[in-house]
């Protein structure tokens, strides 16, 4: 008899993201004629930036001809982009990261999801709340916790965000071995400085924890202040992975490519207190489970790095952060408490009120799509997110039509 694997059986109904897209469809269906304004699920709507479209098309051409048509590439990605990563994201802001230390992936979602299958069944997790769902589901189908109850899973150490705290959690009263951490957040917003971030690689050095940390939404940092890398931090290589994405950064969520570091000298332990290397863990799995990117994809991320890339991809990020700005500015006009939108392309607004209620009242009286806060766990309950992930002419529209239908509620 085919069992299944139970611990599915414990989830919620479904992805975040896709339950909001059903009420989304169901609501156009009964409603045809409303143009709905998404800023839901943080997805680009602007076109690649041109480098990276000249560097694709360049190689779509070179598989065209047998001379430079190119099979399996290496499934830890192209050196000649690793190496840009190496250079450009970490090795010039004072990061020691080598090339050999960047796997190329199709996403930060897959990487953070898949990364936990290499540590033990038994390791104590610790995931903040709220936050992106993938943590906590990827942990929930891997058997780490047990039944689901007030809005929690057992066996979870939850990290709580909380507007005292400015969504910056404090460190865990227990010790706990796998530690997530995502900032700029996803989905508050919130930007954690270095010094609060070098207390979480002080506690993981203490403990012998891990922590992963995701920063897909870095490019969107302007204050120079605040830490683009967890490698920024002294003490770090030995204990923290890194899960970055091209998607927001440079326009990719369609078209698919991201990176994980994992330094060689990040170490986790067998039972018997043995050492081993997490990069020759993570590379098995990458080489075994992973094809790698498709070559012009890569080489269409490349360009993102050229002068002319990095310019584009600075532009495109500043629009959406425009966008953000506009978002916060209308928001905080109504007299809603705002985090998010400043170093971040996501605005986390207090609605004091039931965080799905706020929703389907945005959706039914503006016809504008949000992601209700308590999605992303129990201390997102009372909160929406608004995603600045749209066009400036969507945005203002957007605005005008919440600044109406909130005014009149
Ligand atoms: C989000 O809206 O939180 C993200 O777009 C989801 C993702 O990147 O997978």
């Amino acid at each position: 008899m085919i069992r299944i694997n139970e611990n599915y059986r414990k989830l919620q109904a479904s992805y975040l993201f896709s339950d909001i897209a059903k009420r989304v469809n169901s609501f156009q269906q009964a409603h045809p004629d409303r143009r709905i304004i998404k800023l839901g699920i943080g997805d680009v709507t602007r076109a690649l930036p041109s480098a990276c479209i000249s560097a694709f098309h360049r190689a779509v051409d070179e598989m065209a001809d047998d001379a430079t048509f190119r099979g399996y590439g290496p499934e830890q990605g192209y050196p000649f982009l690793r190496e840009k990563i190496a250079r450009y994201d970490y090795q010039e802001r004072g990061a020691d990261i080598s090339a050999e230390e960047v796997f190329i992936s199709d996403g930060a979602k897959c990487d953070s999801g898949n990364i936990q299958e290499i540590f033990a069944d038994s390791v104590v997790v610790a995931i903040p709340d709220p936050v992106y769902p993938v943590y906590l589901d990827t942990n929930v189908m891997a058997g780490r916790t047990g039944p689901y109850k007030d809005g929690r899973y057992e066996g979870i150490v939850y990290l709580e965000g909380t507007r005292q705290n400015g969504f910056i959690p404090d460190l865990p009263d227990r010790p706990v071995d796998l530690i997530y951490l995502c900032y700029p957040n996803n989905p508050t917003g919130a930007a954690i400085t270095k010094p609060q971030l070098k207390a979480w690689v002080d506690y993981a050095r203490k403990h012998r924890a891990l922590l992963l940390y995701d920063a897909a939404y870095e490019a969107f940092v302007r204050d120079e202040s605040l830490p683009k890398t967890i490698y920024e931090i002294d003490g770090a290589r030995e204990v923290a992975i890194e899960f970055r994405s091209f998607s927001k950064t440079a326009g990719f969520t369609g078209t698919r490519c991201a990176f994980t570091v994992v330094p060689k000298s990040c170490q986790a332990y067998m039972a018997d207190g043995q050492s081993v290397l997490v990069h020759s863990l993570w590379l098995r799995r990458h080489t075994t489970k992973f094809n790698g990117v498709s070559y012009p994809v890569q080489r269409a991320v490349e360009a993102a790095y050229d002068e002319e890339g990095r310019r584009q991809c600075r532009e495109l990020t500043d629009y959406y952060l425009e966008n953000a700005a506009l978002i916060r500015e209308k928001m905080t006009a109504m007299g809603y408490d705002c985090i998010g939108g400043e170093n971040s392309p996501y605005i986390w607004v207090q609605g004091h009120i039931d965080s799905w209620k706020f929703f389907d009242l945005l959706l039914e009286k503006a016809g504008v799509v949000c992601t209700p806060g308590a999605g992303f766990g129990r201390c997102g309950e009372g909160y929406i997110r608004i995603s600045a992930f749209n066009s400036h002419e969507n945005v203002q529209q957007a605005m005008n039509r919440i600044t109406e239908a909130l005014s009149s509620k």
